[in-house]
């Protein structure tokens, strides 16, 4: 669909009162979620930590680790209740600012095969695969590959 711009949608940093309401996300998107001490911790540790918000609602929320000139999307999502409304195309494209700010020349991300949204967004944006990482998720029964993608900036 053609994303239409939302009003009251903006990126900023994730707070460490956004903390809980990033973990209850998580837990209602992801069947193996991220706790809330992760998000904690990648805070603590200075990675970019941003949230999509509508209002004062937290719609989204990206972590981002940079390492020299090489960005890693850690965690990327948008609430279910606003998604398919081109939020998370706006927000990804925040975020691969943000890694061209912090002078990275290339940003990877993993998603799993069976993420069809995820990896249609993904592709829009430019990301080609580079790898396939065996049995890297938690899955139901056993463990589900990764695909290992790149944008070069
Ligand atoms: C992946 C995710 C962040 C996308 O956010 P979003 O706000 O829905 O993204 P957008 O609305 O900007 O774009 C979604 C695109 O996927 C498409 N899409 C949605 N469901 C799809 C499906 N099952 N198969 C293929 N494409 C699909 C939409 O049509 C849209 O493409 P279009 O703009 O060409 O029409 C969101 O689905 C999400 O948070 N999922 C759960 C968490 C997750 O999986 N994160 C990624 C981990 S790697």
């Amino acid at each position: 669909m053609s994303a239409v711009p939302i009003p009251q949608l903006h990126y900023r940093r994730m707070r460490a009162s956004d903390l809980a309401e990033v973990a209850r996300l998580e837990k209602s998107l992801y069947e193996f979620p991220w706790s809330l001490g992760n998000f904690r911790d990648s805070v603590t540790a200075g990675y970019d930590c941003w949230v999509a918000a509508h209002g004062d609602a937290v719609i989204g929320y990206a972590i981002l680790m940079v390492a020299l000139d090489e960005a890693h999307l850690l965690n990327f999502a948008v609430a279910p209740e606003w998604q398919n409304q081109g939020v998370g195309r706006g927000f990804l494209a925040h975020m691969v600012e943000v890694a061209r700010d912090a002078k990275a020349q290339i940003v990877y991300l993993e998603v799993r095969p069976s993420n069809a949204a995820a990896r249609h967004l993904y592709r829009k944006m430019g990301f080609q695969q580079i790898a396939i990482r065996p049995e890297y998720y938690p899955a139901a029964h056993g463990r589900e590959d990764a695909l290992f993608l790149g944008l070069t900036l």
